[in-house]
C-alpha cells in the first residue's frame, strides 16, 4: 500500500490528477494522507480552494494544509491565461465547504514524515516550495521519505521558456535544494508529459455521458487545450500532472535513467532549465535521481479516462 501526500497547484491537469488517485485510493492501491498547496498556476489562496473543492467534488475529506505563497526568492510567475483566473477554466465553481487544516504545508510535511517515516511517498505537481522549506527546516526529511515523484524538468526541452518548465522555473532555487537533498527521486519531466495528450477525438467517452460532471470535466479539458493552441498551435490537453501521479503507482509506465541532475539559477536564458548529466561519468555530481526518457502513453490515458468514467457515471 502507497501512503502518499501530494503537493500541488490545483490547476485543471493536478485537478485531473487528484480525480485519477481519489479512484486509485477506491480500488485500494494507495491512501491519500493529506495534500499541500502552494502558488504556482495561480495564487496559494485559490490553489488551496481548488484542492479543497475538488475533494469535495470527490466526495473525500482530505485534509488541505496552505503553504508558500511565493518562491523563495523571486516573485510567483501564475498562469492564469493557462488555467483560467480561477485556475479550474474559469468555471468559478461554488466555494468548497471545508477549510483547510490549521497547520502549514511545511508542518505537515515534516508531521507525516515522522509519522509514516520510511513510508512515505511525497508527490509535487507543483514548483518545489514548500518541500525545501521543509528541508530547510530538517535535511534529515530527506531520509525520511520513501520515494519522491517530481512533475517538473526535462532533458530536452522546455515550456515556459526554450529551456525550462513551469514547475521548476517558478523556484529555481527550491528545486536545487530538492534536488541535492539526498532524497529518493523520480523526475518526471516534458520529455515524458509532453507524449501524453488528450485531443477532442479522445474525449467521446466524456462527451456520450450527457451529465454534470462531464460538462465540467469537458470545460476544463477544453479550457486548457485552447490555451495550450493558442501558446503552440497544437490543441492538446497535455496531461502533465496526471502522468506524474500514474508512475507513484505504476513506475513501469515509464522508462528511466538514474543520472544526475541539477538546476541552473543565473542564466540570461537559461534559468530553471534542469541540467541533466548524460555522459558515462558524472563529474557534475553523483546520480541523484531516475529521469523519465520514454512512456507507455496509451497505457496511461486509458486509465486515466476509465478513472474519469467512473466518477462521471456515479452522477
Ligand atoms: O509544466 C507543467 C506543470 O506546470 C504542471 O504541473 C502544471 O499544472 C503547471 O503547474
Ligand atoms: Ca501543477
Amino acid at each position: 500500500m502507497i501512503n502518499l501526500l501530494l503537493d500541488v497547484d490545483t490547476g485543471i491537469d493536478d485537478a485531473l490528477a487528484l480525480f485519477y488517485l481519489a479512484d486509485a485510493q477506491k480500488q485500494g492501491l494507495l491512501k491519500i494522507l493529506g495534500s499541500t498547496t502552494v502558488g504556482g498556476n495561480v495564487e496559494v489562496a485559490q490553489t488551496t480552494l481548488n484542492t479543497l473543492k475538488v475533494w469535495e467534488m470527490l466526495e473525500l475529506e482530505i485534509p488541505v494544509a496552505s503553504g508558500a505563497e511565493s518562491p523563495l526568492q523571486a516573485p510567483l510567475n501564475a498562469a492564469p491565461f493557462v488555467h483560467g483566473d480561477d485556475g479550474l477554466g474559469n468555471t468559478f465553481l461554488t466555494p468548497p465547504k471545508r477549510l483547510p487544516v490549521d497547520e502549514s504545508a511545511a508542518d505537515m510535511i515534516l508531521r507525516l514524515s515522522h509519522e509514516y517515516s520510511g513510508e512515505l511517498t511525497l508527490l509535487t505537481t507543483a514548483p518545489l516550495t514548500n518541500i525545501a522549506v521543509a528541508l530547510l527546516r530538517d535535511p534529515d526529511l530527506a531520509d525520511r521519505i520513501r520515494k519522491l515523484v517530481i512533475m517538473g524538468g526535462a532533458v530536452f526541452t522546455g515550456n515556459v521558456t526554450a529551456v525550462a518548465e513551469a514547475n521548476i522555473a517558478n523556484d529555481p532555487e527550491a528545486a536545487r535544494i530538492v534536488f541535492r537533498s539526498g532524497m529518493e527521486m523520480t523526475l518526471v519531466g516534458l520529455d515524458v508529459t509532453h507524449e501524453v495528450y488528450w485531443e477532442e477525438a479522445d474525449l467521446e467517452p466524456l462527451i456520450n455521458i450527457n451529465n454534470e460532471r462531464s460538462a465540467f470535466l469537458l470545460q476544463i479539458i477544453r479550457f486548457i487545450s485552447g490555451a495550450y493552441e493558442s501558446l503552440s498551435g497544437w490543441r492538446r490537453c497535455v496531461l502533465h500532472d496526471p502522468l506524474a501521479a500514474g508512475v507513484c503507482l505504476f513506475p513501469d509506465l515509464v522508462k528511466t535513467e538514474k543520472r544526475y541532475v541539477d538546476v541552473e539559477l543565473n542564466g540570461e536564458l537559461t534559468r530553471g532549465m534542469t541540467v541533466v548529466d548524460r555522459r558515462g561519468r558524472t563529474p557534475l555530481g553523483e546520480d541523484n535521481m531516475q529521469v523519465a526518457l520514454e512512456v507507455d502513453a496509451e497505457r496511461f490515458k486509458k486509465q486515466l479516462m476509465q478513472s474519469l468514467l467512473v466518477w462521471v457515471q456515479e452522477g
